[in-house]
């Protein structure tokens, strides 16, 4: 039974009751409309931890007024047997008012790794998640939190968001979940018409390829030109980016080959109305 609390003292009592029992609790902070992806994070928590709280918080403040906070998929019952299913402790549900007290006036803010891409394309983003996941560390007093890779930048936001304000927090990467044909799972992948779902493969296959040609001694901006060709020709509307850099930093690495560096091939682009993002190493 995975029990739901709405309110920070509640989930607070259970962590209280846990860590006088010495048992380690994992957090697992997501917006619901749990797929194997999120199931796969809480059982990498589970390795972790004694005790895994998931939270279910879509966050107002990581939309901008035109993206598709209204529209994002949401299930609680089904999310709620979801993570029944793998066994999670806790469910943390807060409403918007717990979340955000009315006359909240805090934002927590990243400089440097947050401004190039996802941070360009959506200039409110990381400000809202720093702050929210800030938050949910504080809230939980958590020993360890689980995102996914998927989120890659996201990711190094975090690790440096917690290390910078000192929460005692341990914070680990989860490899991106896959369908069969390679694309990453994504609550937003919900939005794909029939036709999107299959012409999206593009995206995995032209972010390997690209990875192998940079991996290879390739330039950057040939791989960088050749996976957006390859998105276009796929159907594919605009491309946000398609970018090679520093695997932690997110600082820019090319024009040409990537030599000693630490690469991370990263996309974002649009199939219709529906913004895909990506991301894998490049070896
Ligand atoms: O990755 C997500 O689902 C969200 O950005 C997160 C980390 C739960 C913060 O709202």
């Amino acid at each position: 039974m995975t029990s739901i609390v709405r309110t920070v003292a509640e989930m607070r009592e259970h962590v209280r009751a846990w860590k006088a029992a010495g048992q380690r609790v994992a957090l697992v902070p997501t917006m619901g409309a749990l797929h194997e992806g999120h199931l796969s994070l809480i059982r990498i928590a589970q390795e972790k931890a004694q005790r895994v709280i998931a939270s279910v918080f879509v966050n107002p403040k990581q939309f901008a007024p035109h993206e598709d906070f209204d529209a994002y998929p949401r299930g609680e019952a089904i999310d709620a047997e979801k993570l029944a299913s793998v066994g999670c402790d806790l469910m943390f549900a807060p409403n918007g008012a717990e979340m955000y007290a009315p006359g909240f006036s805090t934002t927590v803010t990243v400089s440097g790794v947050s401004e190039p891409l996802e941070g360009a394309a959506r200039p409110q983003f990381f400000g809202g998640v720093a702050t929210v996941v800030a938050k949910l560390f504080i809230q939980s007093q958590a020993d360890v939190a689980v995102f996914g890779e998927k989120d890659y930048q996201q990711l190094q936001v975090v690790k440096r968001m917690a290390r910078d304000l000192d929460i005692p927090i341990e914070i680990i990467g989860a490899p991106t979940a896959r369908a069969e044909d390679g694309l990453a799972l994504s609550s937003r992948n919900a939005y794909l018409s029939t036709e999107e779902r299959a012409a999206a493969v593009a995206l995995p296959t032209a972010m390997k390829a690209a990875a192998v040609h940079v991996a290879a001694g390739g330039r950057i901006d040939e791989a960088e030109q050749t996976a957006t060709a390859a998105l276009k020709a796929a159907g594919f509307g605009q491309v946000d980016y398609v970018e090679v850099r520093e695997a932690s930093e997110l600082s820019r690495l090319g024009p040409g080959p990537i030599g000693e560096a630490r690469g991370r091939i990263l996309i974002a682009a649009w199939l219709g109305k529906t913004r895909l993002i990506d991301n894998m190493d490049v070896g």
